[in-house]
């Protein structure tokens, strides 16, 4: 076999494994939804509601990690699935989300989501949280309590590079295409004011369109204000000593333990996968090029960087 057949084969191989991933994590995700609508069933015929299902109003807490795609979310869901028998909660991986298009809902599916989280938190006995990736919802405006929210940024340009060779990982990008990509305008790679884009601020905003447009004002008010008032803490991948430390303070009912969890357990494992596919280097110019594109993305970020920083000086 040549150079090439090989390539091809290999590429084809590697095709298949995925598929099957894919295929096993559908079928598993099935059986665990299967599973949940039982136990919520039974739990409901047996009228444990509200209230009789949690004496001790445990069950009544709520954690919503609404999150930011490309910014460590998989990690922080990781450690939250570790604690959770440590510190007697449950987690729930919420479906849906994973497209690109399936973030912002219409407010009839934004129902469909709080009323979701609502069955399964009062048929609970005790505390739980939820993970999704999902424009900022206020269950408010549907009647409900809202939950405690937290989420996870990073650096605007570094995410973008991240989704860059996310999408492109089976062709191996080099940090130059990149460059090229940005440099020759391609859509993937560039942006305008006013256009829709799946950044950081919708996710703090809510599912207007108005809050996914590329530098719109509104929308920036809007996210650091829902900040302010919904969310306990909104982590900085930058920053995540900071980050874990303030969880492990701030809510220690679940996250007591995640900075001893994260550094004896979960570093050692990620040494593994480090520095592989993830090219950094980029030219000075092409940064600032990008950095001045997503100005108030930008804005947003150092505005989160600097609550996290305060909240950590004021719990010393
Ligand atoms: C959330 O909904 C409540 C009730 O409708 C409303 O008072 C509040 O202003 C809303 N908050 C946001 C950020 O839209
Ligand atoms: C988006 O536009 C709608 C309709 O014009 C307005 O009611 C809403 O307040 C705007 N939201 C933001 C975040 O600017
Ligand atoms: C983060 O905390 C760990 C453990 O306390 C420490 O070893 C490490 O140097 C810290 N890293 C930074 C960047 O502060």
């Amino acid at each position: 076999m040549d150079r090439h057949t090989l390539r091809r084969v290999r590429l084809c191989l590697w095709t298949v494994t995925a598929a099957i991933m894919c295929l096993t994590v559908v079928y598993l995700n099935v059986l665990s939804e299967g599973k949940t609508r039982v136990v919520k069933r039974s739990l409901l015929e047996l009228d444990l509601t509200e209230g009789t299902a949690s004496p001790d109003g445990k069950g009544g807490e709520v954690l919503f990690f609404n999150r930011v795609p490309k910014s460590g979310s998989e990690m922080l869901v990781l450690l939250i699935s570790w604690l959770q028998s440590r510190n007697g909660f449950r987690h729930y991986r919420l479906p849906g989300g994973r497209a690109g298009n399936d973030r912002r809902l219409s407010t009839q599916r934004q129902e469909e989501v709080v009323s979701t989280i609502n069955e399964i938190k009062s048929a609970s006995t005790v505390p739980t949280s939820f993970d999704r990736h999902i424009y900022f919802t206020n269950f408010s405006s549907y009647g409900y309590q809202n939950p405690i929210y937290i989420n996870l940024i990073r650096d605007p340009v570094d995410k973008m590079i991240s989704r860059f060779y996310y999408a492109d990982l089976k062709k191996r990008k080099e940090a130059q295409q990149f460059e090229e990509c940005v440099a020759a305008g391609a859509p993937e790679c560039r942006f305008i004011n006013g256009h829709l884009y799946d950044l950081a601020i919708p996710y703090f905003c809510g599912h207007e369109a108005n809050c996914s447009q590329l530098n719109n004002r509104d929308a920036l008010e809007r996210a650091k204000s829902n900040v302010e008032k919904y969310f306990k803490v909104v982590g900085v991948l930058e920053n995540l000593n900071e980050t874990l430390s303030v969880l492990e303070r701030s809510l220690p009912r679940y996250f007591r333990g995640v900075q001893e969890l994260y550094f004896n357990e979960l570093q050692t494992e990620m040494k593994y996968n480090k520095n592989k596919n993830n090219p950094r280097k980029m030219k000075e110019s092409t940064r600032r090029k990008l950095e001045s594109s997503l100005k108030l993305e930008y804005d947003f970020y150092y505005f989160v960087k600097k609550r996290l920083l305060n909240q950590r000086r004021w719990k010393n």
